[in-house]
């Protein structure tokens, strides 16, 4: 493949410039790069290296489902471009929006986000997740587990684990925006995939 470093796949300039095709054919490079990666094909430094961090998360979302049609901006996750995987558990129900009671147990979103630089190549950033635990497990946070894990591998935290207490602001949030939809707070409908 020679999309090197997931520039001239696709997009040039920085966003706004850039439509949500190029966005997706730019993601989806940047996918496969990351498999290429690990299979040991590529070794690419600007390329995330979530899977180091030993949560099995940080490579499986890739095989998950997809629920954003195209990437787009997140303005509460670093302004970066994300989009929503959703492991079969949690696919059953996420897909359902705002009608969603509860997201059963096991249930795991992922968010992964990138941004373009001014060069016009892509990089990985953060890679948050929520992860559904049985009941009681974590009362402060209704039950999720927040991660956050940085593009060296590193961990920026885990609800009950590392730097729980520092984590706590993205259960603020996520609890203080939700409407009866388990704390879970959708992208907007545009970008949607709608089943
Ligand atoms: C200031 C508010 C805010 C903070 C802080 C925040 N989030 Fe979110 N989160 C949102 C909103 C709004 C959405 C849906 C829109 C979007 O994707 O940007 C969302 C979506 C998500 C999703 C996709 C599941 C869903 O709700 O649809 C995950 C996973 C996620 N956030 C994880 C995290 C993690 C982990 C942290 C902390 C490191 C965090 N968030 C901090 C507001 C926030």
């Amino acid at each position: 493949m020679d999309c090197a470093a997931c520039g001239p796949c696709a997009a040039g300039g920085p966003p706004p410039e850039v439509s949500d095709e190029e966005l997706q054919a730019l993601y989806d490079c940047m996918i496969e790069m990351t498999e290429a990666m690990e299979a040991g094909e590529e070794s690419q430094a600007i390329l995330a290296s979530w899977s180091e961090s030993g949560r099995e998360e940080g490579g499986a979302f890739r095989n998950w489902t997809n629920f954003a049609s195209t990437p787009y901006i997140s303005f509460t996750h670093g302004e970066r471009f994300a989009t929503n995987h959703a492991n079969p558990i949690a696919a059953e129900v996420y897909g359902l929006y705002e009608d969603i009671d509860a997201m059963p147990v096991g249930g795991i979103v992922a968010k992964p986000t990138f941004s373009i630089g001014d060069d016009g190549q892509a990089y990985w950033e953060t890679l948050f997740l929520m992860e559904k635990a049985e009941a009681g497990a974590s009362p402060d946070t209704n039950d999720w587990i927040y991660t956050a894990i940085m593009p060296d591998g590193s961990l920026m935290g885990r609800t009950l684990g590392e730097n729980s207490d520092g984590m706590y602001f993205c259960a603020a949030c996520h609890m203080g925006s939700s409407d009866g939809t388990d704390d879970l707070l959708f992208m907007e409908e545009q970008y949607r995939v709608q089943n």
